[in-house]
């Protein structure tokens, strides 16, 4: 699976998000060691605090099938019925999960378009990382 791969199926899964209320919808799909990818996308709830995100989806998809073992992760975003024009960092929460299970060469890859993209390091994006 390409990373241009990754991120059309990152930029389809949008079409999914469930965003009544912030109207953003974020696109994920995670990459993992064995090959396989699992996508996901932003679904919000009444109550705010319930809302998960694109990337949390994907890799609870993941790791609630026993794939524990990432290797990178797509992410887009932007408000719903509009194209990406800029890159989506990432929330906090979303951070320290993906640090979780994120080995020294996991990829974050955060995306505009299948031919615009950056790819960072788990320790760019979120150095000194909480873990017990
Ligand atoms: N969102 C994500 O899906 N991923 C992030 O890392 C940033 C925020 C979602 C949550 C909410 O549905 C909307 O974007 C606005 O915050």
């Amino acid at each position: 699976m390409s990373i241009r791969e990754l991120i059309e199926k990152a930029l389809e899964m949008r079409g999914f998000s469930y965003v009544p209320y912030s109207n953003f919808a974020v696109g994920a799909a995670l990459l993992t060691k064995s090959g396989k990818v699992y996508t996901g996308c932003n679904i919000e709830n009444a109550a705010y605090g319930a809302t998960i995100c694109a990337e949390r989806t994907a890799i609870f998809k993941a790791v609630s099938e026993g794939e524990t073992e990432l290797d990178a992760i797509v992410i887009v975003g932007a408000p719903k019925g509009e194209m990406p024009s800029q890159e989506c960092p990432p929330c906090g929460t979303c951070r320290q999960v993906m640090s979780e299970f994120a080995k020294k060469d996991f990829r974050v890859i955060l995306a505009v378009d299948p031919e615009t993209y950056h790819i960072y390091s788990m320790e760019e994006m979120l150095p000194h990382s909480f873990s017990l």
